[in-house]
């Protein structure tokens, strides 16, 4: 179902967030909360209805940057919603790098980028107001925290400046560029969407503690469980961060309150099971079995992979779970090894078969 813009009744169809996030799942598996937040936002934002910011945190490699890619390759594949959305990704410690008055880098960058979409004949009106209307997605926003070790970074407060200033203002002196006449003008960016991701590692520490020692000591209760097999009565904890993360922990992590407070959802992320790790491997376009294919089919050679095989790449990953998806590639990678270099040796028929021998012996040198 596509509705119609109300700012623009006889303009192209808006889709609908279902719509949008089957795009997006094709890209990202599971996260369906992230990847319904982020439907929801996207719907709205290209039917011109106002959208709150969202906040995503998931543990490294569970997919934050790759749900961004996602919506930017969404936005790109259609001209009509490429036409109607100016979408930059930018990397959160840029922000503190830049000169300048705060946050005027993130415009000047929406209007390059906008200028990119609409030409250089567009006129500087006309850019300006997709400016105002624009994406902004501000990946490792973990990294631009106030503090560290106990000590302020400026770097880091910096940062988080210039973004205040951008999110829901409604007038942002920028400084045109030459091109554009080089006056300074007031830019309302109250209609700007703002995603932010990070993995604030060490989080999902800091919680644990702050409801079991710290200063809600006593708020997680262990639970007893019988114990399997032995039928052994034992205490256990079930901790989840979602039951326990507030807002209060991103402060003490050093996201500031005035920040903190210009996001309407904080999305968390799941981390990912070794079942996912196995959708992940067979079925995203990206992953480490998709590059394979294409370098061994350049090569003349079918690469084909039993189940348990994967089964078995995908247990080795879920042993880091830091890494997130990223094991996959990790340990895949040490299992074409010594594939490679001359597939031609191994693939009698033109075909290259992966079965638990060959990925056991990779992985464990057996
Ligand atoms: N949910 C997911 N669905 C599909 N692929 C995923 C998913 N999570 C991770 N991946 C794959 O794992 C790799 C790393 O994922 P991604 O870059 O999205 O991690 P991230 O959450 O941004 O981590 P970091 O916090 O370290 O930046 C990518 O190659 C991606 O293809
Ligand atoms: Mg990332």
């Amino acid at each position: 179902m596509r509705g119609v813009n109300p700012e623009n009744p006889g303009g192209r169809e808006v889709p609908a967030p279902k719509e949008i996030a089957q795009a997006l799942e094709r890209r990202v598996l599971g996260q369906q909360q992230a990847v319904r937040e982020m439907a929801i936002a996207l719907s709205k934002k290209l039917a011109g209805l106002p959208t709150g910011n969202i906040l995503l945190v998931g543990s490294s490699g569970t997919g934050k940057t790759t749900l961004m890619r996602a919506v930017e390759r969404y936005l790109a594949a259609d001209p009509t919603l490429a036409h109607r959305s100016t979408l930059i990704r930018v990397h959160a410690n840029v922000l503190a790098a830049t000169e300048g008055p705060p946050g005027e880098a993130l415009l000047v960058r929406l209007l390059d980028r906008a200028r990119e979409q609409l030409g250089a004949q567009a006129s500087t009106e006309t850019l300006l107001e997709r400016v105002g209307h624009g994406l902004v997605f501000v990946d490792e926003v973990d990294k631009i925290r106030s503090r560290v070790a106990g000590q302020p970074n400026p770097a880091g407060i910096r940062a988080q400046e210039a973004l205040l200033t951008v999110i829901e203002n409604e007038a942002v002196p920028l400084t045109l560029p030459e091109w554009a006449g080089g006056e300074t003008v007031a830019v309302d960016s109250s209609g700007l969407l703002f995603v932010c991701a990070g993995a604030f590692e060490g989080l999902y520490d800091a919680v644990f503690d702050r409801v079991t020692v710290g200063r809600d000591r006593g708020a997680l209760q262990s639970v007893t469980v019988m114990g399997e097999g032995s039928g052994e009565l034992r205490e256990e904890l079930d901790f989840h961060l979602r039951d326990w993360l507030r807002v209060e922990d991103l402060f003490d992590y050093g996201m500031t309150p005035q920040f903190l407070s210009r996001f309407d959802a904080m999305v968390l992320l799941e981390d990912l099971s070794e079942d996912d790790l196995v959708r992940i491997f067979l079925d995203t376009p990206d992953s480490g079995l998709a590059q394979a294919r294409v370098y061994f089919a350049s090569r003349g050679i079918e690469l084909a992979i039993s189940p348990a095989a994967v089964r078995r790449v995908a247990r080795e990953a879920a042993l880091q779970p830091r890494l997130g998806a990223r094991a996959l590639k990790e340990a895949f990678r040490r299992v074409l090894h010594e594939y490679e270099f001359e597939p031609e040796r191994h693939a009698p028929a033109g075909v290259l078969m992966l079965d638990t021998d060959e990925v056991e012996r990779a992985l464990t040198g057996a």
